[in-house]
């Protein structure tokens, strides 16, 4: 059967069945259908309406693009998957402000470039609906600001999307500290490592993509991604490796970062790529990129831990978000796949393969929804980040991963510029919950509902 077909069956057999008892169980009364519109249907905000459209328990009301080609690109998979044609918003930059109006929509989805995160997410707030928004929330600390602010003066929700905490082997390893088997966290490591080379510099053209452009020429993420690149140095991306450590020390929920510093290497990559791909003629090869190849950022949390964050996307290097978890009893290692837990693990001294572990302690979520997930984009977690949006409308409660941790994350982006353009010194992190991270109570991964 596949992924839509269990859908239908599973909405068409209902509860008596016992096939789809998250959308019942809970003391709340939860709504049965979601209405979202998207703003932003590039690359990424078609991958979730294509997952929005698997779903029966939700309605794409409309859509928002600047560019034909996206909202014709999108109006084809809406047709294809058998859905009523969705309100178009396309009449220029400011058309959203339209979009978020109607009265038709209890959910809206932003996945835009990072600088246009933010005006869209407040209006989406403003307007009353639940708003979800792509990584990194915000590029500057007064946006951090006003996501919380706002959320605090509206009522209306904000997710970050950040998929990667849904991983399956990143859940198990939470559930593995929650229930103490390293011990105490001290020490965690992560990051964003991942050649973008090619991304940044793309130029849409049918070889591939493998260009020297970017800006007007360039396609997709190079119109505007490497903007960043050539105007900041910091770590510019960091929610993909910080939102599942977030969860493993707990941030705004009995944790806290503190302070952080950031180093930055030089800048060599994009230059090199450009000379090496196109010449040492072609404009571009004259672009000053600001940001370091790869920049190290250390946080230091309020409960004694230390978090290494590590941004490097100018250098040829297989992808990985280097994910390590340090304990009292023992550590994970993503790279190498490996653990060791003392007086656990047989040998002394030498790690064992993660697997057995990772399987042993899959998180609930997981082991409930895992055929769900199987068919849905980047291994499962792109279904699980929106599932976990649509839960939380369906019940009228904080989504999982929250305007805070938007907030937080994300504000580790200018932080760090600040720390780097000071010659590395301390830059204390802002608490956006206003002391409220003594007492909030965790929200992701309790259980194995949303
Ligand atoms: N979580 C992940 O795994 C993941 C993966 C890829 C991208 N992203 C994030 O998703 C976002 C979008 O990235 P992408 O790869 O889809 O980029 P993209 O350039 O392919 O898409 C962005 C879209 O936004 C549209 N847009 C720009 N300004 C607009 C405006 N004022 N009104 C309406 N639409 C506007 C563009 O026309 C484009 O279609 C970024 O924040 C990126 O960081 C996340």
């Amino acid at each position: 059967m596949n992924r839509r077909d269990f859908i239908q069956k599973a909405a068409m057999a209902g509860p008596a069945m016992g096939i789809v008892p998250t959308l019942y169980s809970g003391e709340e009364r939860v709504a049965d259908k979601v209405r979202l519109g998207f703003i932003g249907v590039g690359l990424r905000g078609r991958s979730h309406l294509e997952q929005a459209l698997f779903r029966q328990d939700v309605e794409v009301n409309a859509i928002c693009d600047i560019d034909p080609a996206a909202i014709n690109a999108s109006l084809d998979k809406i047709k294809k998957a058998g859905r009523k044609a969705p309100a178009v918003y396309g009449k220029g930059d400011e058309d959203f402000l339209n979009l978020v109006k109607r009265d038709d929509l209890d959910g809206i989805l932003i996945a835009t470039p990072w600088q246009w995160h933010v005006p869209m997410t407040l209006a989406a707030m403003r307007a009353g609906k639940y708003a979800a928004v792509e990584v990194s929330a915000t590029v500057t600390l007064q946006e951090s600001w006003d996501l919380v602010d706002t959320f605090e003066k509206t009522g209306s929700h904000c997710m970050i999307l950040e998929n990667v905490c849904y991983r399956r082997d990143v859940m198990a390893i939470l559930r593995m500290v929650r229930e103490g088997m390293f011990g105490e966290m001290t020490y965690a490591h992560c990051g964003y490592q991942h050649d973008l080379r090619a991304i940044k510099l793309n130029n849409g053209k049918s070889d591939g993509g493998v260009g020297v452009e970017f800006g007007e020429k360039g396609y997709s993420e190079a119109k505007w991604r490497t903007q960043h690149s050539v105007d900041r140095n910091g770590d510019i991306y960091p929610t993909h490796g910080l939102g599942p450590v977030a969860h493993w020390l707990d941030i705004n929920r009995g944790n806290a970062f503190s302070y952080l510093t950031s180093t930055s290497t030089k800048s060599r990559g994009l230059h090199k790529y450009i000379v090496d791909h196109g010449s040492k003629d072609h404009p571009n090869a004259k672009v000053n990129f600001k940001l370091g190849d790869i920049v190290t950022t250390v946080i230091q949390c309020h409960n004694g831990e230390n978090i290494v964050l590590i941004h490097d996307t100018n250098s040829p290097r297989p992808y990985s978000l280097a994910f390590r978890a340090q304990g009292t009893n023992g550590i994970w290692m993503n790279d190498g796949d490996s653990i060791y837990i003392e007086g656990v693990s047989p040998k002394e001294h030498t790690a064992e393969p993660d697997k057995a572990y990772l399987q042993k302690y899959d998180h609930p979520l997981w082991k409930k929804q895992a055929k769900e997930a199987e068919s849905a984009g980047h291994g499962g977690i792109d279904y699980f980040v929106l599932r976990g949006f649509i839960e939380s409308i369906k019940r009228k409660t904080a989504p999982p991963i929250d305007v805070y941790d938007a907030a937080t994350w994300s504000a580790i982006s200018p932080l760090s510029e600040q720390s780097i353009a000071k010659g590395s010194a301390p830059i204390e992190i802002p608490d956006f919950t206003r002391g409220k991270w003594k007492t909030n109570k965790r929200i992701f991964g309790r259980n194995d509902e949303y």
